[in-house]
């Protein structure tokens, strides 16, 4: 008996230190809380979220809306990736000071950059207000009468909710509809530049190694919060001080070990875990695709232009990142898909999902709903892919045609209500010089010839020579006169003649029937996780991802990859030098660091086998937005930081598969070390608590 139950027990241990997820901070009592002592931790629940006490929650930050930061000192200085940091380090690069290039270190208070528009958010609490959201919500509903009947709850809720006057609240759906919860926010608006290192430390193996392991990237910048007066969140102000944080993370100088506890603590962006398999082999063997071979031809210029021009590598140093970001992890995706037999396993999965049906009598309610699914994406796929496609090239790619497709949605207000052509010229002439701030005609020329081919039959580059769109005076002059005079301007420009058609296409047929289709397979999918909740009542679900708050645990492990091979959980200072190829735009390694490596001047950071640690894994369930998450340990200390997934693991986002998912953080000893000996700015260490829980 006894026996049985050791057994027991690790089984549970094993499978539950396996099995992913993303769970809501305010709700980990009793199954997580679970989970997370059984692999080694000890917080409890209230130590991550408490509504009356600080708790490891108040040192978390939504930075910018797309990443996490936490705060790491009493100071309000925060941590997140250099990827996440990018495009504000290259806003305030230039050739002359190329903070891209070299880094970025403020001395002082006074040295720190203020960056407009940038903001970082922190949940003040979160409740759970489904009953009064879905109140007056019936089956005879349609998908629309529902949806106003959510919204206008929602708003009610939101109007009476008691808040102090500089928080917000907002009402965000899980569970496909299922549940709701309210969150109560503070948005902090004065967030200035401390530190970043150069991309060749921060990006080191650039689009080479991002997302695949072994890594060797030091992905990190530094910020700090400015709070007005009373500390609370005010715009940029010069006298604005320094925030004081309800909690901010202590760093662990004793790191990891294969098998220790972790945790990632951020906002996720978006997941999709309760696909149909039909759903799945649509994304990966027909949409993913022609998505890829878009980026890829605007990315064979784009990276031939930056390597030749250094004004091109800063002006296109984002957009190239965003661009090749995505392309890269959708190959891994299709990848890992393949490789774990995804589509089948969730063919399975469904067997057993059908049978349960049968058994609980719920057939009649439910049985529908796996063959429509069928149906529906057999009508679908094309649209969506259509409509993709477009995206890729208006909107991702090629900048003369996003130009062009700005211009037709103004066109479009000012025909539909001439009075608000003030207002929409402005906000036209804030996205043209937006783009113009980092264009480069030869380049966008080039990426126009490479894509456009993959979206329409007729192609015609010679617009690039007679329109007004390539030159910011010219497109602004388009933009001058009367209303009339405007549009007739806008109309007789040869870009805009050529890609008029396209777009009405794209807005007339293509999106119209896109929104028609996607509403009723979004509608499917909310029957659908009602339907696997009732039938496989005791399975465990999380909420798909959606850019709220939320806690995924796991362990410190490698993983094997493919037959034979296996990583280590680990990388160190040694790899960087081993991949240091002179002079290269991804590998190349600054000569502070290489001299450092040869003295092993390491001081505090080395491990105690005496080397610097780089990055490390974990079996922790992350996606997009995650990136900057503190990796906790046991007792609530920081010790990584997260920022990619391995390769063949980016297929999380539909399946996550425990033996080769897994997350990238970079060791906070590496970025302690890069702060203190290669960097020398040892007042910022100063202001951190840097602890030992291990001796
Ligand atoms: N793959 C990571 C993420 O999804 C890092 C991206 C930044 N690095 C790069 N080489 N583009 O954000
Ligand atoms: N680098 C990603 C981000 O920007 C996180 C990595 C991932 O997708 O897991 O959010």
């Amino acid at each position: 008996m006894k026996y049985l139950k050791i057994l027991l027990f690790f089984i549970t241990l094993n499978t539950f230190a396996q099995q992913g997820g993303m769970w809501i901070p305010s709700l980990l009592e009793g199954m997580n809380e679970d989970e997370m002592t059984s692999l080694g931790s000890k917080l409890t629940a209230k130590d991550i979220y408490d509504i009356n006490n600080s708790s490891l929650k108040d040192a978390i930050g939504h930075f910018n809306g797309g990443c996490t930061s936490e705060v790491i000192s009493p100071k309000g200085l925060i941590l997140t990736n250099h990827h996440c940091g990018f495009s504000q380090i290259q806003s305030h690069s230039s050739l002359e000071n190329d903070y891209l290039k070299n880094g970025f270190w403020a001395m002082s208070y006074e040295e720190e950059l203020p960056n407009n528009g940038l903001f970082v958010e922190f949940i003040v609490s979160i409740h759970d207000v489904s009953k009064n959201v879905l109140a007056d919500i019936n089956e005879n509903m349609t998908e629309k009468e529902k949806q106003s009947t959510i919204d206008k709850n929602s708003n009610g809720i939101l109007k009476n909710w008691t808040k102090e006057a500089w928080q917000d609240v907002k009402v965000k759906s899980f569970y496909k509809g299922n549940q709701y919860f309210l969150f109560v926010t503070e948005r902090f608006e004065d967030i200035r530049l401390v530190g970043a290192p150069p991309t060749s430390i921060g990006k080191f193996g650039s689009d080479t190694d991002n997302w695949v392991f072994p890594r060797h990237t030091g992905d990190f910048s530094l910020f700090r919060i400015y709070a007005d007066a009373n500390n609370r969140p005010a715009k940029y102000n010069i006298n604005n001080k320094p925030y004081t944080p309800k909690h901010f993370l202590p760093i662990s100088l004793d790191g990891v070990e294969e098998g220790d506890f972790t945790m990632v603590f951020g906002f996720p962006g978006r997941t999709n875990e309760y696909l149909p398999a039909v759903a799945i082999e649509h994304i990966t063997k027909n949409y993913n695709p022609t998505n890829i071979a878009i980026r890829e031809a605007a990315l064979k210029v784009i990276n031939e232009k930056m390597k030749a021009d250094d004004d091109v590598r800063i002006k296109y140093a984002s957009k190239q990142a965003r661009i090749a970001n995505a392309w890269k992890k959708w190959i891994g995706e299709n990848l890992g898909i393949e490789k774990s037999n995804a589509v089948e396993k969730r063919r399975a999965f469904e067997t057993t999902y059908t049978k349960a049906l049968k058994e609980k009598g719920l057939e009649e309610k439910y049985g529908d709903i796996l063959p429509e699914f069928n149906r529906l994406y057999k009508d679908f796929a094309p649209v969506d892919i259509k409509r993709r496609n477009f995206i890729e090239v208006f909107l991702t790619t090629n900048e003369l045609m996003q130009m062009t497709f700005r211009t037709y949605q103004v066109v479009q207000a000012i025909k539909d209500n001439p009075s608000v052509f003030e207002r929409a010229k402005e906000s036209l002439i804030g996205r043209f010089k937006g783009i113009h701030k980092n264009y480069n005609v030869d380049v966008d020329r080039g990426i126009f010839n490479s894509v456009m081919p993959l979206y329409a039959n007729h192609v015609d580059a010679s617009i690039y020579d007679k329109t007004a769109f390539t030159n910011l005076d010219s497109a602004l002059k388009l933009l001058e006169g009367s209303p009339k005079e405007v549009l007739k301007n806008i109309n007789n420009d040869a870009a805009y003649k050529y890609a008029k058609p396209l777009i009405d296409e794209f807005y007339n047929v293509i999106d119209k029937e896109f929104q028609q289709k996607n509403e009723t397979i979004t509608a499917l999918q909310t029957k659908y996780m009602t339907a696997l909740m009732e039938a496989l009542p005791n399975a465990r679900y999380f909420p798909d991802a959606n850019s709220t708050l939320r806690v995924t645990y796991g362990q410190v492990r490698g993983y094997a990859p493919r037959d034979a091979v296996y990583y280590n959980h680990v990388s160190y200072l040694d790899g960087v030098i081993e991949k240091y190829i002179p002079g290269d735009y991804e590998f190349d390694v600054p000569q502070k660091l290489r001299d450092l490596y040869a003295a092993k001047d390491y001081g505090q950071y080395a491990d105690t086998n005496g080397k610097v640690p780089v990055c490390f894994l974990g079996t922790n369930h992350t996606t997009g937005g995650n990136s900057g998450s503190p990796a906790i340990d046991a007792h609530g200390n920081l010790v990584g930081l997260n920022f990619d997934r391995v390769w063949e693991g980016t297929m999380s986002d539909m399946n996550y598969d425990p033996e080769i998912c897994r997350n990238i953080m970079v060791d906070l000893r590496y970025v302690l070390f890069i702060i203190d000996k290669y960097a020398g700015v040892k007042h910022l260490i100063d202001e951190m608590e840097l602890v030992h829980p291990k001796k």
